[in-house]
């Protein structure tokens, strides 16, 4: 018996005491959790650039138009004005041959004095996309306005990114900064870039993708103006970035027109861009009685106060304590273990540590099962 109960005054000032008390307040287990966040993102592109001495505007190097959360700021075009449907030959880039097989011709014409390609039918004059042009370096100071909404739909909480106290003045002038404005919705392309730890003018030149990301991670026991959105940067394609086969991001589109006879016409632009992905997560807890009450006894389970805890509980305040009452108690008098939960306690330390443990982890769980159950009852 000495033994034995220095082993238990041991163990219950031991760090397995403490350690799920911790955990249970540090992981916030006395709340329930809305994980399902709902969110809109709309998004706006200022700002003006000069490419090919042209001077572009948002229509022009903006696509989708639409302000989504996903969009491409167009940095640098290839474009091949005047295609018509016709035969013409073919472009060959020095790294890999164009797969026209279905549209040749099967004759050879002059590509130029020097060199001779097969003859295609499609669109031309073909692309020549091997030409280097400087991108549009006016991107980088081009700004992203972001609006969000959010809400927990578990907890009816709604709340935007344009914080009650950003007034019309602040907006107008703002700029996000990590350190002196993070609530100002309003992002700089170059910081964007920066802050996702690429260089802009590659960037640039090549195209790829940004994720703006957007957190709402919100207590909300607190106040409603302590739930506020956290802005964070990270390039998305980062494979793209490394691999020398197919690096940065582009594509290609065309605009159609018609002339006056009747025959059609295209320009076709192929694309580097950088894409913008406004990426929105986030979770919401609030205090409940359920789950702090399941943690509280798995918490204390670990270390076998779970079941003297769970035996008050059942004994003496809950509906059908009585039979419970009964029922336990003959259960100990059949197995021969003293009654009085203490003493129970003390002997069950004395026999093998699994089966302690087994009788503690069934117990317990029944006991968190019925806790529950008997709650929820209660509640509803
Ligand atoms: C961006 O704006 C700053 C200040 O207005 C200017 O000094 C800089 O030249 C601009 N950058 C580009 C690439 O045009």
């Amino acid at each position: 018996i000495n033994c034995t109960t220095n082993q238990y005054t041991y163990n219950a000032f031991n760090s397995k005491r403490v350690a799920p008390l911790w955990v249970f307040l540090h992981e916030k287990a006395y709340q329930t959790r809305d994980t399902a966040i709902e969110s809109s993102v709309m998004t706006k592109v200022k700002g003006f650039g000069v490419y090919n001495n042209r001077v572009m505007d948002v229509a022009d190097y903006v696509t989708p138009a639409q302000g989504a959360s996903v969009f491409c700021i167009i940095t640098k075009f290839i474009t091949t004005d005047n295609q018509v449907q016709g035969s013409c030959p073919e472009v060959r880039s020095s790294t890999f041959l164009l797969p026209a097989c279905i549209s040749m011709t099967g004759r050879c014409v002059n590509y130029n004095e020097t060199f001779k390609t097969c003859e295609i039918r499609g669109w031309c004059p073909a692309e020549i996309d091997s030409v280097h042009y400087q991108p549009m370096l006016e991107a980088e100071n081009f700004t992203i306005f972001i609006k969000n909404s959010i809400r927990f739909p578990l907890f009816n909480f709604t709340k935007g990114n344009l914080l009650p106290n950003i007034t019309k003045e602040y907006i107008e002038t703002c700029l996000f900064d990590p350190r002196t404005d993070i609530y100002c919705p309003i992002f700089r392309l170059g910081d964007v870039v920066r802050f996702a730890g690429q260089d802009f003018k590659t960037l640039a030149d090549r195209g790829g993708v940004i994720g703006i990301k957007i957190g709402w991670v919100c207590d909300l026991d607190k106040s409603d103006d302590q739930c506020n959105p956290a802005y964070s940067f990270t390039r998305l394609d980062s494979v793209s970035a490394k691999t020398k086969v197919s690096p940065g991001y582009n594509f290609r589109y065309a605009k159609y027109f018609k002339k006056a006879d009747g025959t059609e016409h295209r320009i076709l632009l192929k694309a580097h861009a950088i894409r913008i992905d406004v990426l929105v997560y986030g979770n919401a807890g609030k205090f409940n009685m359920i789950p702090t009450l399941i943690n509280i006894v798995a918490a204390f389970t670990s270390v076998g106060v779970g079941t003297v805890l769970c035996d008050i509980i059942l004994l003496n305040f809950l509906k059908g304590a009585e039979q419970y009452k009964a029922k336990k108690f003959e259960e100990v008098a059949t197995q021969g273990w003293v009654v009085g939960w203490q003493k129970s306690f003390l002997v069950q330390s004395t026999k093998t540590e699994a089966k302690s443990l087994m009788h503690s982890y069934i117990f317990s769980w029944l006991c968190m099962l019925s806790t529950a159950k008997h709650f929820k009852a209660l509640l509803s």
